[in-house]
């Protein structure tokens, strides 16, 4: 079964709990990003609470090429809960999570844990894989190792790849740094040398040079990309347009992305996804605090921005900064 995005060197956009929900996904595939993967889901959530837990993995058709990521630490759970999702959702791919560095995923021995156990991670990607075989493609995501003494990218990819696993993203961090320090391309490139199956970059990509340098000097299949995204979902569009032309498109205006700010709450509202009004405000105030990153005028705005609880006064404080001569968009 092969994973025919993987030809043309795609951008994915990375998986983000409590970020990338199925209205950023809409909104990043419209900025170009190719390939998606849906927050995490628990494999034991999903067998205990299935309807509970499905929210966090929906998707659009048009989010497509999606895979859906699932954690846990017991092979046979791992296994069962891909195949409820796999026959309820139909993604494109089922994506392991062995690099989430939380307390609350590694205390339950999953997540980066599975970096300290590599023959469980295996067995956990044989079970899936075998559990799935024929039916949805497997990858997993990693981090290069659990700390800086115990760095062993090189020997979990190969593990993961015996055991059936289709591509791999590499996050070229330890579970040590947590999101601290600098992602270590050096590895990311040596693995990615070495491995017989695709292997995604990943890690403090935030221009569109990166993702060039990414391409020309090491041998990954394409890269993921997060907290850039968060700031400017435009990257993908600006990062594809730079491999192709060599030149890099302005980014969009400071109007426009204050219109992109309003755009992207009032879609959160009418999806209900986070429910009423408040509460979806109160999701939405980190996601406005990231986008507001930059826009000249601001800085000033964004205590204010950091309790917002209504639209109106959403539209209110960003008033002033809306461009009068810029054309609206939508
Ligand atoms: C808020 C947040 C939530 C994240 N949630 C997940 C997740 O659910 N699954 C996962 O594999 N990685 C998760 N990550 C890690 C990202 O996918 C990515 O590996 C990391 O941010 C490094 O990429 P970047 O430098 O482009 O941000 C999360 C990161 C952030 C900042």
């Amino acid at each position: 079964m092969s994973l025919p995005w993987l030809q043309h060197f795609p951008l994915f956009l990375a998986p983000m709990a409590g970020v990338t929900d199925p209205i950023f996904r809409t909104l990043c595939k419209e900025e170009g990003a190719d390939v998606m993967v849906t927050e995490f889901v628990s494999s034991e959530g999903v067998l205990q609470a299935w309807q509970r837990n499905r929210r966090y993995i929906e998707f659009e058709e048009s989010h497509r090429p999606l895979g859906i990521q699932i954690f846990g630490s017991v092979p046979e759970h791992m296994a069962a809960a891909a195949r409820i999702i796999v026959d309820a959702m139909h993604p494109d791919f089922l994506d392991i999570n062995a690099g989430c560095p939380v307390p609350k995923v590694v205390g339950k021995n999953g997540g980066s844990s599975l970096l300290k156990d590599l023959p469980l991670l295996q067995r956990i990607a044989s079970a899936v894989v075998s559990e799935l075989s024929g039916d949805c493609p497997v990858t997993a995501k990693i981090r290069i190792g659990w700390d800086a003494d115990h760095i062993n990218a090189p020997e979990t990819v190969q593990r993961l790849q015996d055991a059936g696993i289709q591509a791999i993203a590499i996050h070229g961090r330890t579970r040590s740094q947590q999101y601290g320090g600098r992602a270590d391309w050096d590895i990311i490139a040596t693995c990615a040398c070495a491995a017989a199956i695709p292997i995604i970059g990943n890690g403090d990509i935030s221009t569109p040079e990166h993702v060039r340098h990414a391409r020309e000097h090491t041998a990954v299949a394409g890269v993921m990309i997060g907290r850039a995204a968060m700031n400017a979902p435009w990257i993908f569009r600006q990062a594809r347009h730079y491999l192709q032309t060599g030149q890099i498109p302005p980014p969009p205006s400071p109007g426009a992305r204050i219109r992109f700010m309003l755009r992207h709450t009032r879609m959160a509202l009418a999806s209900g996804h986070y429910g009423e009004e408040l509460t979806t405000m109160r999701a939405m105030r980190s996601r406005l605090l990231a986008y507001a990153k930059g826009i000249p005028g601001t800085k000033p705005l964004r205590p204010a921005l950091s309790r917002v609880s209504s639209y109106s006064e959403l539209e209110h404080l960003l008033a002033p900064l809306l461009g009068s001569s810029e054309p609206e968009e939508e």
